[in-house]
């Protein structure tokens, strides 16, 4: 008897969906006009006023509304609210410069952490002249980025550009231009090998944001923290934002980081939300198959199944 693990993503309604999508609010068709709260009381920050209406406290989350953002930057986010992990996440990422390392699970709206980051540059005085750089492990998921980030950051004024294997020659001035440059962490490697020729753009990054950040464990993890390494020797005053849904020792990349130029020695803030957190509930489910004569045939009939 061989046992293997199939898992079933069911898409089915939960309790898991509402805290992640939107959530009828108190008053509201729909709302059950009890305060959401699982775990006590939240000590964040009680943004009701801002929108004129209560907002619900999702497993002890008090969610944040998108008007706790300055007018300006309030356009990038499409809806209305942030959800619970954002809601938690968001005092660290818009309102301080620590380095932050985030582990939520699969489609949690992670992305939305480094749009909140890149805010706070925005937020804050003197920014004219600056460069985020976003590192992700594959070409399609830098190209995804880029076309999102384009639209978004456009009627701010803020340039992205992609930079990969795929970019052409031509292309290079857009990137020389850019505030947010999104590349995979070879690209980035090969740029900064030699950093000295290109002194003047690193010395000009504020905001390294590495998304998919448990390839540190892969192969090509060793490139990946060659990268982090080398930007945390080149410039002192660099914020690191690391996110993953399936990172294991967030502890560890939040010590390797530290919290910032000032106190390398404490560890940098670090937000850790389990499988509540899904938007879509996830069900395993483990089967038993009885073995064949060979590997081969075992497969073929796990395919048939
Ligand atoms: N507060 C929100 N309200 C409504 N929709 C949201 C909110 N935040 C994010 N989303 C949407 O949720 C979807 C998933 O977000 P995102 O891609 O950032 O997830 P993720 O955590 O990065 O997932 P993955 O681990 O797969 O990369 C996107 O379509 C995004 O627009
Ligand atoms: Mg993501």
């Amino acid at each position: 008897m061989v046992l293997k693990n199939r898992v079933h993503d069911d898409s089915r309604p939960s309790f898991q969906r509402n805290t992640l999508s939107y959530v009828p609010l108190n008053g509201e068709p729909g709302a059950d006009n009890t305060t959401r709260t699982r775990q006590g009381p939240s000590t964040q920050k009680n943004w009701s006023g801002t929108l004129g209406r209560a907002l619900p406290m999702i497993q002890g989350i008090q969610l944040v509304p998108t008007s706790a953002l300055p007018d300006k930057l309030r356009s990038i986010f499409g809806f209305e609210t942030f959800n619970a992990v954002q809601s938690k996440c968001f005092p660290t990422a818009f309102e301080t410069d620590d380095n932050l390392v985030l582990s939520a699970p699969t489609g949690s709206g992670k992305t939305v952490i480094m749009e909140l980051a890149i805010c706070r540059i925005l937020s804050l005085p003197k920014t004219s002249d600056f460069k985020v750089v976003y590192l992700a492990p594959t070409k399609s998921l830098c190209a995804e980025r880029n076309r999102d980030w384009q639209l978004k950051f456009r009627a701010l004024d803020i340039q992205c550009s992609e930079l990969t294997g795929d970019t052409e020659f031509a292309q290079l001035r857009n990137v020389q231009n850019a505030n947010v440059i999104i590349t995979t962490p070879e690209k980035w490697d090969s740029i900064t090998r030699k950093w000295k020729d290109h002194a003047k753009l690193i010395k000009l990054v504020k905001l390294f944001l590495v998304d998919e950040v448990h390839i540190l464990k892969e192969s090509r993890g060793a490139t990946l923290e060659a990268v982090i390494s080398r930007m945390r020797s080149m410039g002192p005053n660099i914020r690191f934002v690391a996110l993953s849904a399936t990172v294991p020792n967030s502890d560890d990349i939040a010590t390797w980081l530290g919290r910032n130029s000032s106190s390398p020695d404490l560890p940098a803030s670090r937000e850790v939300f389990g499988e509540s957190f899904r938007p879509v509930e996830l069900h395993k489910k483990v089967y038993g198959f009885e073995s064949k004569a060979n590997d081969f045939a075992f497969e073929s009939m796990l395919t048939k199944q």
